[in-house]
Order: structure tokens, then sequence, then C-alpha cells
């Protein structure tokens, strides 16, 4: 009889560590992908629909554009435009050394499209709704004299939700070496393109709780448990 309560409890007591689990991996699951990487391929797709080569997605690249999007996130207007003009000198003076790229390795940098708002949106709707929008943002992603690319996007809940897109005319393969592999990068929150590394800094909070809450609920199952005559 006292067998047959305790199963139930453990019953019960999985049923509730699950329910409380299974969220928690959904939304990871969904977090994993990279929304960085996906904008790349949706500019390439565009690229090589119109017959011009696709660009290669350059980590350190990358890397700058979210440091790009770190600066300037707190200028995005609640009308989703945004006035920020960082210095020439930050390209080489905060975000590739935060980034750790080889400086003799920097090189052009051909174009630049930044874009904020601050509700979620699928990289798709940000590719054709906030970033190439206008002639000018096209021209720039159709351009023949770029060969290389690089995306950061930061955002959370509270918003705003920040991208940008940097190209290069650099040598691919040679251009914006990030040392040591790029484990000295500075950068704690978003996403870069380039790099199976997944997103951080993303709805942390929630994933907290919801862990938070799991063990709670394990350790009141242990002490039910233990309490059992
Ligand atoms: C958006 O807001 C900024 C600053 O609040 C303002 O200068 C700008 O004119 C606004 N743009 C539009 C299109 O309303
Ligand atoms: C952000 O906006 C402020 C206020 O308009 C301005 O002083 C600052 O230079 C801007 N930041 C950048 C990086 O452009
Ligand atoms: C490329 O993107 C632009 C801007 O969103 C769009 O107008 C155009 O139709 C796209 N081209 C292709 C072939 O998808
Ligand atoms: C760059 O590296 C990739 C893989 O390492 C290689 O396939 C490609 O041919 C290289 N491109 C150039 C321009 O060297």
């Amino acid at each position: 009889m006292i067998v047959m309560m305790m199963k139930k409890k453990l019953c019960c007591c999985i049923w509730f560590i699950l329910s409380n689990l299974l969220p928690v991996f959904v939304v990871s699951a969904m977090n994993h992908g990279n929304p960085a990487n996906e904008l790349v391929n949706i500019i390439n797709e565009n690229r090589t629909a119109q017959k011009l080569p696709i660009l290669k997605d350059n980590p350190g690249l990358g890397c700058m554009a979210l440091q790009y999007a770190e600066e300037c996130k707190a200028n995005c207007t609640s009308n989703n435009t945004l006035s920020c003009q960082p210095a020439d000198d930050d390209f080489t003076e905060i975000f590739a050394p935060n980034c750790g790229v080889e400086l003799p390795t920097f090189d052009i940098i051909s174009g630049r499209i930044v874009g904020c708002q601050f509700k979620h949106i699928e990289p798709s709707q940000a590719f054709s709704d906030i970033l190439v929008r206008d002639k000018k943002s096209l021209s720039l992603l159709i351009s023949k004299g770029h060969t290389e690319v690089g995306v950061g996007f930061i955002g959370n809940n509270h918003g705003p939700f920040f991208w940008c897109i940097l190209f290069s005319s650099g040598q691919t393969n040679s251009t914006f070496v990030l040392e040591d592999g790029g484990r000295g990068i500075k950068q704690k929150r978003g996403c870069f393109s380039g790099t199976n590394i997944q997103c951080s800094g993303v709805d942390e909070i929630d994933l907290f709780l919801n862990t938070l809450s799991v063990i709670l609920i394990i350790f009141i199952c242990y002490i039910s448990g233990t309490m059992m005559p």
C-alpha cells in the first residue's frame, strides 16, 4: 500500500518536472538558430537570384557588426529610425580589439546597413521591411565590389532589436582573422554570423526562472518523499 502511494507520488513528481522542463527545452531549441546566419543566407539567396557571387560569411566581420550594434542600440528611436554614426576609428580602436581581430588582417569595409525596431520579427521580414527597403540599401546589397559579409544581431524581450550588416571587399579567407579562433571575444550578448556559437543574452531571465522552478519542484518532491511514513 505504502509502496503504491509512493509510486503515485513519484509519478506525479515526474509529471510536474516534465511539464516544466519541456517548455524550457522547446524554447532553447528554438533559440539555437542563429538569426545572424539566417540573414546572411537571405542576403546570399537574394544575390544569387540576381546572378551575383555569394559573399563569404566572415566571423571577424560578424563580430564587429555585433559590436557596432551594441554601440548603436541605445540610439534606436521609437519610430524605428536611427541616428548613429560611430567614428571610423571605432572599428580599429574598439570593435576589432574587442573581437580579437588581428589588426594586420583588417581590410576595407565596403558598406554597412543597419536597422532597428522594438518588436521581434523574423530575419526575412527584417531584411525586406527594415534593412533593404530603399534604393540606397538595395544598391549596397547588390554591389559587385563586396566579397565578404558579416552580420550582428542584438535584442531581447525589452527591445530594441538591432541588426547590422557589414560588407568588405577584402581578400576572402585572409581578412579579419580572429586571434585564437575567436576565443577572446569580449561580447556577452547577441549573435553574429559565421560561427556556430549560439546566441547569448536572449531571454536569459526566462530560462533562469524556469530552471529555478524545476529545481524547487524537485526539492519539494524530495522532501515530501522522505517525509512519507
Ligand atoms: C523619428 O524620430 C526622430 C527622433 O525622435 C525624429 O527626428 C524623426 O523625424 C522621426 N522620423 C519620422 C519619419 O517620423
Ligand atoms: C547616439 O545619440 C546621441 C544623442 O543624439 C549622440 O550624441 C551620439 O553621438 C549617438 N551615438 C553614436 C554612436 O552616433
Ligand atoms: C532582393 O531583395 C530586394 C529587397 O528586399 C527585393 O526587392 C528583391 O525582390 C529581392 N530579389 C530577389 C530575387 O529575391
Ligand atoms: C577559402 O577557404 C575555403 C575553405 O577553407 C576554400 O574552399 C576556398 O576556396 C577559399 N577561398 C579562397 C578565395 O581562397
